[in-house]
């Protein structure tokens, strides 16, 4: 499957206001939003694009552009990369690729036979197969909770433990089948693990946690006036980046003197931007998307 840049047109006019700027691209992915903005800068703007996906890094070791630079690491260490007030745009495209679904070995997909990996950067860190057969029950519940919303997380998290006693869970067809085998009530739209894939794909990677920490990055390394245009495909992380741009002056009291704390602020210039129909036609994948668009002021 293609992997269609989502709110192509949309997320690069906010970002790209001067065509010599310093951008970063959080999110390579297969490189949509990277060319995109690598056509509209000339060469004395540069782009730094991230990805914590070697087969991402792969793709981009193929663009020969001088004024590119691609980082196999996590957006939240941009602060190891990038001093104060140093960048004008910054893009955050999250979640997954299509093309992460397309290949089994990544053990993304609830429809194709795989280990169960999960990991963006399969090179690093700890996969869900290793988690999922030490976990004990509690915590397997409270993934599926927190991360999913998935309803019936008791249930499914038992006959995991239960399952594991027997067979080591190793597969993702195995997960699937075993989560659709005993969930309660007949799903007509998605299959009955679209909930514990999400949950276990956001703890595996570290999702939310790795996004709060970039965007306080972000917001101490974007220039006056700059642009961060982040697009996010759940309530989860839409919640996380609604609240890290929140106006800091609303969490103190009127009285406690704010002399020392450094207060940066920024302006939402466009919230909740969706897809078109047509998009959604052509890329069901961005029904999903929400785009927010905030500058530093
Ligand atoms: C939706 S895709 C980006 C698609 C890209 N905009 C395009 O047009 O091809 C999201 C990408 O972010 C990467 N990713 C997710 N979390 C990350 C993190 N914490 N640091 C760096 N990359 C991350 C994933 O590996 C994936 O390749």
């Amino acid at each position: 499957m293609l992997h269609f840049p989502v709110l192509l047109e949309e997320s690069i006019d906010f970002l790209v206001q001067k065509n010599d700027g310093t951008f970063i691209d959080c999110t390579f992915g297969r490189g949509g939003h990277s060319k995109n903005i690598l056509e509209k800068i000339h060469k004395n703007g540069f782009l730094t694009s991230f990805d914590k996906d070697p087969y991402a890094i792969k793709f981009a070791k193929k663009i020969s552009q001088k004024n590119f630079n691609i980082i196999h690491d996590s957006f939240c260490n941009l602060n190891k990369y990038f001093k104060e007030n140093s960048v004008d745009g910054i893009l955050y495209d999250l979640g997954t690729c299509s093309t992460h679904f397309d290949d089994p070995e990544r053990g993304f997909s609830f429809n194709k036979d795989g280990p169960l990996d999960m990991r963006f950067d399969n090179t690093n860190g700890e996969s869900l197969i290793e988690w999922i057969n030490k976990a004990s029950e509690s915590e397997i519940m409270k993934i599926l909770y927190t991360y999913g919303d998935e309803k019936h997380g008791k249930l499914i998290s038992k006959e995991i433990i239960s399952e594991r006693q027997k067979n080591p869970i190793l597969r993702t067809i195995q997960l699937a089948d075993l989560i659709k085998n005993i969930y309660p009530e007949k799903q007509k739209k998605n299959h009955p693990a679209t909930k514990s894939f999400q949950a276990f794909r956001i703890f595996i990677n570290n999702e939310l946690d790795e996004l709060e920490e970039s965007l306080r990055s972000a917001q101490h390394i974007i220039k006056k006036n700059g642009i961060i245009v982040t697009i996010a495909f759940h309530s989860l992380e839409d919640n996380i980046i609604k609240n890290c741009f929140k106006p800091k002056e609303k969490h103190y009291p009127r009285d406690i003197p704010l002399n020392n704390e450094r207060i940066i602020t920024f302006k939402c210039i466009a919230k909740k931007i969706r897809p078109s129909n047509n998009e959604i036609k052509t890329n069901p994948r961005s029904r999903s998307a929400i785009m927010r668009v905030f500058q530093k002021i």
